[in-house]
Order: C-alpha cells, then sequence, then structure tokens
C-alpha cells in the first residue's frame, strides 16, 4: 500500500508540484491524501485542486493561540489518515504536540545547506555573506527551527554577483529533485534515525565519483593544473 501523505504548505507550492508530478509518474510510493494551508490564497492549493487532490485551509488568525492552531492542524491531518507529513514553504512555526505525534515522520525543506542560514531568509542571507557553495536541505523536523537529523542535502555554486533571487532559483531547482527523492524514502521505510544521524537502507555508499577523488563541488572551478 502507498503511505498516505498530508503537505502543508502556506504560497507557490512548486516543491508539492514536483511531487505531485513524481507521484502520478509512479515514481514516489505516495499517495498525497491532502494538501493544507494556513493561506487561503496560496497557489499550492489550485495545484493540488487541479489533480483532484483534496485540499483544507487552517487559518492561523482564526484561532486564540498556537495550541488551538496546531490542534486544528492535527485533526484535519488525522482525517485525511495521512502517515507522513511533507512540509513545503509552510511558514509557521509547528508546536511540540504536533511534532511529537509525527516525530520520524515530518519532513522539511530549506534552502540553504543547514546548519547554515537557517530561518525564513536563507537564500538572501548565503548571497549577501558571500558564500561559493550553497544548497538545500531535507531534514526531519524536530521541536527546533530547521534543525532536525538531516536525510539529504544537494550543492550549488552561489556568484559573486547572486542576489538572494538568482542564488534561490539555482536552489529551488534542486529542491524539485532532491525533496521527492526524501518522501520516497521515507515512504518506503528506508530511513533510519540514529541520534543526528540519518541512515539510507540498504546503506549509503559515497557517490560513484567522489570515490577517493575529493570533493566533486569546487566553486570557482579549480584551473587546469590544479
Ligand atoms: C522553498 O524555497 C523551500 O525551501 C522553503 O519554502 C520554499 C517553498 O517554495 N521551505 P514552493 O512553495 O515549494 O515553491
Amino acid at each position: 500500500m502507498k503511505t498516505p501523505v498530508a503537505v502543508l504548505l502556506s504560497g507557490s507550492g512548486s516543491n508539492l508540484q514536483a511531487m505531485i508530478d513524481k507521484v502520478q509518474a509512479g515514481v514516489i510510493e505516495a499517495d498525497i491524501r491532502l494538501v493544507l494551508s494556513n493561506r487561503a490564497d496560496a497557489f499550492g492549493l489550485t495545484r493540488a485542486a487541479k489533480r483532484g487532490i483534496p485540499t483544507a485551509v487552517v487559518e492561523h488568525g482564526a484561532y486564540p493561540c498556537r495550541e488551538a492552531f496546531d490542534a486544528a492542524l492535527l485533526a484535519a491531518i488525522a482525517k485525511s489518515g495521512a502517515r507522513v507529513v511533507v512540509l513545503a514553504g509552510f511558514m509557521r512555526i509547528l508546536g511540540p504536540e504536533i511534532v511529537s505525534a509525527f516525530a520520524g515522520r515530518m519532513l522539511n525543506i530549506h534552502p540553504a545547506l543547514l546548519p547554515s542560514f537557517p530561518g525564513v531568509h536563507g537564500q538572501p542571507d548565503a548571497a549577501r555573506h558571500g558564500v561559493k557553495i550553497s544548497g538545500c536541505t531535507v531534514h526531519f523536523v524536530d521541536e527546533k527551527m530547521d534543525h532536525g537529523p538531516i536525510v539529504i542535502q544537494a550543492a550549488v555554486p552561489a556568484l559573486a554577483d547572486d542576489d538572494g533571487k538568482a542564488l534561490g532559483a539555482r536552489i529551488l531547482a534542486l529542491e524539485h529533485r532532491i525533496y521527492p527523492q526524501a518522501v520516497h524514502w521515507l515512504c518506503t521505510g528506508r530511513l533510519h534515525v540514529r541520534g543526528r544521524h540519518v541512515h539510507l537502507d540498504p546503506a549509503d555508499v559515497p557517490p560513484a565519483d567522489m570515490a577517493g577523488a575529493g570533493p566533486c563541488l569546487v566553486n570557482p572551478p579549480l584551473e587546469q593544473g590544479f
């Protein structure tokens, strides 16, 4: 049976779209049962509806406190039957109750190489800092923001002229590849968390081009002879 999944988002939903496409292509072993947003105007809801996926809106402003908002989220997720929760640009911090209810079953994606540049401005912060390499990180959700055990990361070059938008576009293209992969691994029971370390089953091995050869992304690239 395919794992029932709920996707939570607040905005465009391009990561949701990447997942829907992979589910419909039969590449991800998941059944997206619900797309839930805290904003009624999130374009991600339209993307879901277009593909016949049930949607729900739980507006944070409609609840007196975070506990009540979280309880409403939990109720909507429970009603959908989802066993896995995927945060895809969900711009609210979740409280301990919902985090513990889905411990080891909730993922988030962050547009920087954690633990660098956590928070809501990952791409512009990295661009402003002048890093030469940035990227994206899929991690399990724990009680601290952008903090849980890391499942997968992908790196992209950051260029001296980049602003957050240019760097962010390069990162987003990779988000669309690594997030569906991570969701597939989780849904097929291949991720095992031991402390801060996430083990991929069967055992993860270094990529072929890295075996003994050192780093595979150097930016700016090395010149001939180095
Ligand atoms: C992405 O940059 C993701 O890393 C961050 O929120 C953004 C969501 O983008 N958590 P989209 O709504 O999937 O297009």
